[in-house]
């Protein structure tokens, strides 16, 4: 798209404010297979938080807490839990990113700035997105440090790919990143995205597609320019219990970054190995899997390997896609994951929707807050 005032290259990084960075540095390298690459905190002259840069592939995590409890940091994991706190993108020019979406609407959060180092010249500045969730434009063309200004590498003994990146589990890319957000404001932020960050809808998911017997919940999904970024947005339905996204709102306190779907091109290798490592995964009923045949047509992956895993597939006109949902991965019932192999299809698993939101029911439930 030549009219694009804002190009983004990548998802750079995603931060989450956690309230002891130290160990869900551990549970994200033993649990999900991710190497450590740089670290700032007391050590390296950091008085205020330690951060851990975990990396697999493209994917980059942040787990950062904070050394005093009046931080910001610390007053945000005090409140959401555990959460996304930061949303960053890689763009060519991080000035000129929050000069073209604040004057669009953006609420500015971080004004641009630029660090030189040994390592060469940083740029960033953020925006505000939903909830305390901020999107974060980092510009490092010109920058050749371990993450940015402040952090030391750490050394990583296991296996690299061709980039250089750790290759863990076998998890590539973060596909998409879904919010959810209060009732009635959902068309809000897709107004956001496509007004200020000049993305595309891509797909509209009315409380008629995403129901089950006692709850709903409506999806839009938000797209940039060159396709490369996708922000799914969430909002609860009315229905005769509470929507799962409502369950969200109540423990994370307000809104927020629901699930980040991680791309893999080898789900029954990388799940496989997620399960060993005591990742835990939603459960479907056995039935799923005695009409999906039928449901999907051929695929290459045998279904009594996908069965015994819990992945689920749907198909589309383009194609087909593997997915699996995890437990969340913290206390309260707010942030979780999906892995996520495409075949052709740029979909969502619309076709697994039900499934899947009666089997967060039962979690629900067990929960006490259906
Ligand atoms: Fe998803």
């Amino acid at each position: 798209m030549s009219d694009d005032f804002l190009p983004i290259n990548r998802v750079d990084h995603i931060e989450f404010y956690v309230g002891n960075a130290r160990q869900a540095a551990h549970f994200y390298k033993t649990a999900f297979g991710f190497a450590q690459t740089a670290y700032s905190g007391l050590e390296t002259g950091n008085r205020e938080r330690a951060s851990y840069v975990l990396e697999q592939h493209n994917i980059r995590l942040v787990l950062s807490s904070a050394l005093s409890p009046d931080h910001p940091i610390a007053r945000l994991a005090h409140l959401h839990g555990d959460t996304v706190a930061v949303v960053a993108v890689e763009v060519p020019d991080a000035a000129a990113a929050y000069r073209e979406t604040t004057k669009r609407g953006a609420t500015g959060a971080i004004a641009p700035m630029e660090i030189e180092d040994e390592h060469g010249l940083y740029r960033a500045a953020a925006i505000r997105l939903y909830g305390d969730t901020l999107m974060k434009f980092v510009e490092r063309g010109k920058y050749r440090g371990p993450f940015v200004p402040g952090y030391t590498a750490v050394d990583y003994a296991g296996s690299r790919n061709a980039q250089g990146k750790p290759t863990g589990f076998g998890l590539m890319h973060v596909d998409h990143i879904v919010g959810n957000v209060e009732l009635g404001a959902m068309n809000r932020w897709v107004d956001f995205f496509a007004q200020t960050m000049g993305f595309e809808q891509l797909r509209h998911f009315s409380d008629n597609d995403i129901h089950t017997e006692y709850s709903a919940l409506m999806s839009k999904v938000m797209m940039n320019g060159n396709g490369k970024i996708k922000f799914p947005i969430n909002e609860p339905a009315e229905g005769r219990r509470k929507s799962q996204i409502q369950e969200y709102l109540d423990y994370h306190y307000g809104p927020g970054v629901q699930h980040l779907a991680l791309s893999t091109g080898n789900i029954v290798e990388a799940v496989t190995r997620l399960r060993n490592s005591g990742v835990e995964f939603l459960r479907v009923p056995s039935a799923y899997y005695q009409e999906l045949e039928a449901r999907v047509g051929k695929i290459n992956e045998p279904v009594d390997t996908l069965a015994e895993l819990g992945v689920l597939v749907d198909r589309d006109e383009e194609g087909y896609l593997l997915q699996i949902f995890s437990k969340p991965v913290e206390d309260r019932p707010t942030v979780f994951y999906e892995i996520i192999e495409r075949h052709g299809s740029r979909g969502f698993g619309v076709g697994n929707f039900k499934a899947l939101f009666e089997s967060i029911e039962r979690e629900q439930e067990l929960r006490g807050n259906l």
